[in-house]
């Protein structure tokens, strides 16, 4: 019953988020030229943002009028939903990517059913590229069924991550990374919190963190990178969320999650 409810909600995702990003790329040109900023200079927002995320949630409103949204760019409509099922969307996950016109930004959904994300897809809207996963189903890049990176040493994982928009917040995190980077392979920045997680899910890093992400950030991403194997938490095994996402191969994850602790003084347990 979940299960083939999770398939329905996740191919109405699919079909809204290609949509969606389909209108990121063609209204690219227009739309980086209506920028404004949000949080701080560094959050900046474009008319397609706002644009893409009314498009999504009218379109899945036409289809499930009884569902619950909450979107990076209007929030939360309709929480008390009736029919228990809240989509959670980043319309442009990257929009300083897009912004650039470097084609790593994404269209995030996901479904959660009483409060558990069941199905996600996150679309490359400059390639194309889809990955999407339901509960239970596995994570899957089009008909292939993806699993994560097998890396047990940390000294040789490949490990990605982002910066929120406070100055504050990045100035720690710059000091995290220089502390890291030579206890790692590398370190990436790709600038798309739900592409990084589908890249992880993919084995292409060998695994993900970041701290201050939405939910929005997260909802999708998150549950692909899980169905592919990897543990997904936050700070000591809560719930991945604003204070730590990380998403890392089992044999890795206690490694790096507690050498980002010792690293930052403001995670501690
Ligand atoms: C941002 C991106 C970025 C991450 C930031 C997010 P946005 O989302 O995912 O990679 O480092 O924390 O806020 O604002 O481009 O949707
Ligand atoms: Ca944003
Ligand atoms: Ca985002
Ligand atoms: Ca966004």
């Amino acid at each position: 019953m979940v299960e083939q409810n999770a398939r329905e909600l996740l191919e109405l995702a699919q079909r809204v988020a290609r949509r969606a990003a389909e209108t990121a790329r063609r209204t690219r040109t227009e739309a980086i030229g209506q920028v404004d900023t949000k949080s701080t200079a560094t959050d900046v927002v474009t008319a397609a943002d706002r644009a893409v995320e009314r498009q999504i949630v009218e379109e899945l409103r036409a289809v499930r009028p009884g569902d619950g949204f909450l979107g990076e760019e209007y929030g939360v409509q309709e929480d008390s939903a009736a029919s228990g099922v809240r989509w959670v969307i980043d319309p442009i996950d990257g929009t300083v990517n897009y912004l650039y016109g470097l084609p790593q930004y994404a269209v995030s959904i996901a479904a959660e059913a009483d409060g558990e994300v069941i199905a996600g897809v996150v679309v490359n809207a400059a390639s194309g590229e889809e990955w999407h996963a339901t509960l239970g189903g596995g994570a899957w890049r089009g008909d292939r069924r993806l699993s994560g990176s097998t890396q047990t040493v940390l000294a040789q994982a490949l490990v990605g991550t982002g910066f929120a928009y406070s100055a504050e917040r990045r100035a720690v995190q710059g000091a995290v990374v220089a502390g890291l980077i030579t206890r790692v392979r590398d370190i990436r920045r790709f600038g798309s919190a739900a592409l990084d997680l589908c890249a992880a899910a993919e084995g292409m890093l060998d695994a993900y963190y970041e701290r201050g992400l939405n939910p929005w950030d997260l909802a999708a991403g998150g549950l692909i990178a899980r169905e592919a194997g990897l543990l997904v938490t936050g700070l000591s095994g809560k719930p991945a969320g604003a204070d730590l996402a990380l998403a890392a191969p089992p044999a890795l994850h206690k490694q790096l999650h507690d050498q980002l602790v010792e690293l930052d003084a403001d995670s501690g347990p």
